[in-house]
């Protein structure tokens, strides 16, 4: 049987094993999908040991998704510009197609299920690490009036602006630097969540915004989201969908089509609350 997995350190939580499993009983597709824990200094070793076994596509996540991009040896352009590798597939000649699928993901949730058009939108990135870096690239290509970087180390947001700047209007500072803007839509993409931290975001930033979105998925609101919704924000999303649309968009790259999401995000959501 063709044999996926998602590799990380940790990886046990991990929701693309049920996820990709929905995708293959709705798709009719007879296909096993693991976790796979790979030691922090034996990503590599771990997999060509899986490859080596007959793996045929791997889902990559915390903290491999630069050394997967650099042992990618093919990358898709979304991956070149994340400068991150999320997703494998293993091709003749021990060749490795690396892409970044986690944009696209995020994109999608917000554009189609959400249903939030980007274009002319002023939108507040907040993070500069490889969760923001990643989903860059896609957000610019739905040609917003402004993408703002906001980090707290304001130089890796600036550094990020020079990256893109030939993708879109882009502009990188510390969160201060942006008092006095409108954003339509804020985007939490530093891992501050994970911490349950708060960014040091200014509440006169969310005067007028219309959704705010953390990248985590989470049983409950996240300290952002939380203090979105003291600002007055009602359109609080976390980031279940995001990570339902980037798992079809592999499985996409895998088989050459793409599953209903719906359903699946709905039964991630029951399970998660
Ligand atoms: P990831 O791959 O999840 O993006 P990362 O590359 O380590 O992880 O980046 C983490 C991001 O979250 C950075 O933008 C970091 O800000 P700094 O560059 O200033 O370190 C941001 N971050 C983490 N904890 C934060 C906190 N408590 N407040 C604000 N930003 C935070």
């Amino acid at each position: 049987m063709d044999t996926y997995a998602v590799i990380g350190n940790p990886i046990t939580h991990s929701k693309s094993p049920f996820i990709h499993t929905q995708f293959a009983q709705q798709t009719g597709r007879s296909m096993c999908y693991t976790t796979l824990l790979a030691p922090l200094d034996g990503f590599e070793r771990t997999v060509t040991t899986f490859r080596e076994n007959g793996g045929i596509g791997l889902n990559i996540t915390v903290p491999f998704k630069f050394e997967a991009y650099a042992l990618a040896t093919r990358l898709t352009d979304r991956a070149r510009a994340a400068h991150a590798v999320n997703t494998f597939r293993f091709e003749q000649e021990n060749e490795i197609l690396g892409d970044n699928t986690d944009g696209v993901g995020l994109v999608r949730d917000i554009t189609i299920n959400l249903d939030f058009a980007l274009p002319g939108k002023h939108v507040l990135l907040m993070g500069a690490g490889g969760a923001a870096s990643g989903v860059i690239l896609p957000l610019l290509q739905q040609k917003p009036g402004l993408l703002a970087i906001a980090n707290r180390t304001p130089d890796k947001a600036i550094a990020l602006q020079q990256q893109f700047v030939n993708h879109g209007n882009i502009t990188g500072g510390h969160y201060q630097d942006f008092i006095g803007q409108q954003f339509d839509l804020i985007i939490n993409a530093t891992s501050a969540s994970l911490h349950n931290a708060l960014p040091p975001i200014p509440a006169d930033l969310f005067h007028g915004t219309a959704l705010v979105y953390d990248m985590l998925y989470s049983s409950k609101l996240t300290p952002f989201l939380e203090f979105a919704s003291t600002q007055g924000v009602t359109n609080l999303v976390d980031g279940t969908g995001m990570l339902v649309e980037q798992a079809a968009e592999s499985f996409l790259l895998w088989h050459g089509i793409r599953p209903e999401t719906q359903n699946v995000i709905r039964q991630l959501r029951d399970e998660l609350h």
